[in-house]
């Protein structure tokens, strides 16, 4: 008799197991979580510049500290250990590294990740290095930033200088992380670093991301690596009306400005015709050169998702969804009536496997991971215990749904957390917490959450009952 057939017979439900050999982990991000912003060499980042600038994040909250993982880096992989982590997603700091962002390498910025690297290892954990988590040295940014061809050849000599150093013992790369949000967020609706409205800017930035992506991707091949990887954040949008011609075209346009703008040309070799309007409309076009789009299409191996939500919209005239999305105007985002989080995103895990199912069916032939997942929760702490028991439920519900894609034939391969730890909400500070560890700001404390506990058993038993 095989376990799923007593825990069918224990629960009524069949169990969900997933493929031998999936890859379960948690990610970060580098400002997000290691603070010691001065030390050792690092320059500011755009963060560090925006997070100074009144108004612009929630009660002036900075990375400076954060969870001083540059410290404790040692004690937070033993928590990884003891949570059963097999893959651990992490970015690296470019003004650590780079403290020109041009210029040459500080080898105290790599020695950090170097004796990371060494201590996860040590404790049979797979790195997994994201080059680009938007921390933007500033120097670049006041050479234009995104919107500067350059940084696109510099985000490639990062790539080198990394690779060189950590190569030998790191498999999996990562260019980008949602460059969608490095774009629209930063250059568009300014609610990010560099915080600029501007949407010619927005499209130039798109562009320089993505030609960014292929140089990088050439820059880490050359280099060695075994796994490339690109992760967008990607949503499932829905038309209010299904059956609406309009509310249709809308959320044709939301699937393009979200999705198609970055998987057609990192996967097709392309940009879409209705995104190519978008970058003559705003005066962007000029930024395409000639074989640009033959080196974004740099073969990647994996295909990294990030998924939180989906997007319901319906054509409004007169609507605009705000600098966000510049090209949107039309359109409206609809209040799904589904239970949200504490960032007031709707919960629908059917969002999840539809747009892994949709992924697998329209750019076949990429693994799949989903490289970033969770929720934030107000969260209690009592005693030694916080019980996130909606994180559970969040968590649980959007693995049913990674599950059923696979069942569908979507080639997933691993599922990450967001986030192992609490830490910079980016714009929202510290206060919103995406961990599954507990952190206390004051003391450093780390406190595993109930969901840590039960994650830890979920990849114990690599599926869920
Ligand atoms: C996406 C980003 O990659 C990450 O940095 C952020 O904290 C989470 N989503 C939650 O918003």
């Amino acid at each position: 008799m095989t376990l799923a057939t007593t825990e069918e017979q224990l629960t009524g439900t069949a169990a969900v197991r997933f493929p031998a050999g999936f890859r379960w982990g948690a990610a970060t991000a580098s400002y997000q979580i290691e603070g010691a912003a001065a030390d050792d060499g690092r320059t500011p980042s755009i963060w560090d510049t925006f997070a100074r600038t009144p108004g612009k994040v929630f009660e002036g909250h900075s990375g400076d500290v954060a969870c001083e993982h540059y410290f404790r880096y040692r004690d937070d992989v033993a928590l990884m250990k003891r949570l059963g982590l097999g893959t651990y997603r992490f970015s690296v700091a470019w003004p650590r590294i780079k403290p020109d962002g041009s210029g040459p390498v500080n080898s105290r910025g790599l020695d950090f990740y170097d004796r990371l690297v060494d201590e996860l290892l040590d404790k049979g954990i797979d790195p997994m290095v994201t080059l680009y988590h938007w921390d933007l040295p500033q120097v670049l940014e006041d050479r234009g930033g995104w919107t500067n061809r350059d940084t696109a050849y510099y985000l490639a000599d990062l790539a080198t200088a990394t690779i060189a150093r950590l190569g030998d013992r790191v498999r999996t790369w990562t260019t980008l992380n949602e460059p969608w949000c490095s774009a629209f967020l930063g250059y568009g609706s300014g609610v990010h670093a560099p915080g600029r409205q501007d949407p010619q800017a927005t499209f130039e930035a798109v562009h320089h991301l993505m030609l960014g992506h292929g140089l990088a991707a050439r820059a880490l091949r050359a280099g060695g690596a075994r796994e490339v990887s690109l992760t967008l954040n990607l949503t499932d949008v829905r038309p209010l009306t299904p059956a609406d011609p309009h509310d249709q075209a809308a959320a044709r346009l939301i699937d393009g400005l979200q999705n198609r703008l970055f998987l057609d040309p990192a996967l097709r070799g392309r940009y879409p015709q209705d995104m190519l309007a978008l970058f003559e409309r705003f005066g962007a076009a000029a930024v395409i050169q000639a074989g640009d789009e033959s080196l974004i299409a740099a073969p990647i191996d994996l295909l990294g998702v990030n998924y939180y939500q989906p997007a319901l919209v319906r054509a409004q005239v007169g609507a605009h969804s705000g600098q966000a999305h510049p090209g949107s105007e039309g359109v409206e985002f609809v209040t799904q009536s589904a239970p949200v989080t504490a960032m007031d995103w709707p919960v629908d895990p059917t969002g999840l496997s539809d747009l892994l199912l949709r992924l697998a069916a329209d750019y076949p032939g990429v693994p799949l991971m989903v490289t970033e997942n969770g929720a934030a929760y107000t969260d209690v702490v009592e005693g030694d215990r916080v019980a996130d028991d909606e994180r559970i439920a969040y968590l649980d519900g959007h693995l049913r749904a990674a599950h059923a894609a696979i069942e569908g034939g979507a080639d997933l391969r691993g599922y990450l957390a967001w986030s192992l730890l609490d830490n910079y909400e980016w714009g929202y500070g510290y206060g919103k917490r995406f961990g599954l560890v507990h952190v206390d700001y004051a003391t450093q404390r780390r406190l595993p959450k109930d969901s840590a506990h039960w994650y830890a058993e979920v990849i114990g038993r690599n599926g869920l009952t």
